[in-house]
């Protein structure tokens, strides 16, 4: 048993939808949650950027003496996560990996859509890593670099975001699943799935629970202790947001980094 708290981290909001599939595989876990708001978005920042603000971002969960750290976020994953593992012994896993393991695990998944934001899509990371895992498979790409903005201002159910999303979903071929690259758009997975019903869609977040449930990672026994959840700039609406995703309130404080 480990008792120490898992830290995790995303631009905003959008990595919340990954906390809510580790409490609900996980639930003794306590999760150190940090949203770097004061520079969000990522998706539009170069790789560099991407690599200084993980930094600091890790930096900050240590401070909590996390046992492990989760990039839930995929322009972070996607253009980080090597170099964080160089650089920390903490074991760091992003969300990319298991859900390779995921796809390559089911025989009729072979034609594959990812839709994410602009920096992940030009770090390529997903089809690699896909062509790298699945013989075969076919990867089409498309950046949505709109909709992490409209999920941080809550536009996850409106006409604007059905309309968004038939725009950048419209070209797509028939495809056996849709991977949502972006921890953000699961905040829209209701309209995507209407708009795409005969097409699996992927939640990165859900396959990193379950991996790390598989995996066996030192759970915690101790129960009901209180999640922190921090922010680089609470002038935001991250707190109407989580309560669209989670069903109730949470307590957020202002992250010194
Ligand atoms: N949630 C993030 C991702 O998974 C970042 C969105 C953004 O900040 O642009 O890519």
């Amino acid at each position: 048993m480990d008792n120490r708290p898992i830290g995790m981290f995303d631009s905003g909001v959008g990595g919340l939808t990954v906390y809510k599939e580790i409490k609900k595989a996980m639930p003794n876990e306590k999760i150190i949650y940090l949203g770097d708001t004061k520079n969000f978005p990522y998706g539009s920042k170069s790789k560099q950027s991407i690599i200084d603000l993980s930094r600091r971002n890790i930096e900050f969960l240590l401070n909590y003496n996390v046992k492990m750290i989760i990039i839930a976020c995929g322009t972070a994953t996607s253009q980080a996560l090597e170099e964080m593992k160089e650089i920390y012994k903490v074991p760091i896993i992003g969300i990319i990996q298991p859900t390779i393991e995921y796809i390559k695990s089911k025989e009729n998944l072979k034609s594959i859509g990812i839709i994410a934001t602009r920096g992940t899509i030009r770090s390529n990371s997903w089809e690699k890593n896909l062509k790298k895992s699945i013989d075969k498979v076919i990867v089409y790409n498309k950046e949505c670099p709109l909709l992490a903005p409209m999920a941080e201002e809550g536009w996850i159910d409106n006409q604007i975001a059905k309309l968004t999303i038939h725009e950048y979903l419209k070209d797509f071929p028939k495809i056996d699943a849709l991977i949502l690259g972006c921890t953000h758009y699961p905040l829209f997975k209701k309209i995507i799935k209407d708009q795409m019903p005969e097409t699996e869609i992927i939640d990165t977040g859900e396959k990193l629970a379950n991996s790390l449930l598989k995996n066996k990672i030192n759970k915690s026994d101790e129960k009901e202790k209180e999640d922190e959840i921090f922010l680089t700039d609470t002038e935001c609406n991250f707190i109407n947001v989580s309560y669209k995703l989670l069903g109730k309130s949470i307590k957020i404080n202002k992250a010194i980094v």
